[in-house]
């Protein structure tokens, strides 16, 4: 059985996760949401809070789970038997910090490998904290995060 775990804060969740969720849900046996606690000093949704959006996002979904971590990704990753990291794309800028991220976490452990997926190009440009821009600014979130978690954004300001 193969499982993949693919770590972020998802602060929150956008259609360009969910997107890189669907894709790997089709390649690995079992793909393990793993969700940063206290990785923003401040973030807009608590660990708690970020898991159950996923959840709702991922619901249809049989073979993702969401779960949350502290402490190392590969440790994380370990701890549920996954022999994969995935991590998103979206531009050339990403590479560089993700390659490193990659690097030393094979150094960590050499038996867990990374993969790489290129963001589906609608979502090159959205991320997390552009969403908490425009909801602040009371912009239009449609498209860039899934349309049942837009109410508990705007909740939050
Ligand atoms: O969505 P993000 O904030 O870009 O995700 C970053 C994440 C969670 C993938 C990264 O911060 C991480 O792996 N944190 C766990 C700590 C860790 O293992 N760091 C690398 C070795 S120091």
């Amino acid at each position: 059985m193969k499982i993949a775990v693919y770590p972020g804060s998802f602060d929150p969740v956008t259609n360009g996760h969910l997107d890189i969720i669907e894709r790997a849900s089709k390649i690995y046996d079992r793909v393990i949401v793993g969700v940063l606690i206290n990785g923003a000093k401040k973030p807009l949704f608590d660990a708690e809070e970020r898991v159950e959006l996923l959840k709702s996002v991922t619901a249809d979904l049989d073979n993702v789970e969401i779960d949350s971590f502290s402490g190392l990704l590969v440790d994380f990753a370990k701890e549920k038997n996954a022999c994969v990291i995935i991590k998103g794309l979206r531009t050339v800028n990403d590479f560089e910090y993700e390659f490193q991220m990659a690097l030393l976490n094979k150094a960590l452990n050499p038996n867990i490998e990374t993969m790489f997926m290129m963001t589906n190009t609608k979502y090159s440009y959205i991320s997390s904290s552009m969403v908490k821009e425009l909801a602040a600014f009371k912009g239009d979130l449609n498209g860039f995060v899934p349309t049942q978690i837009i109410e508990k954004i705007k909740e939050k300001y």
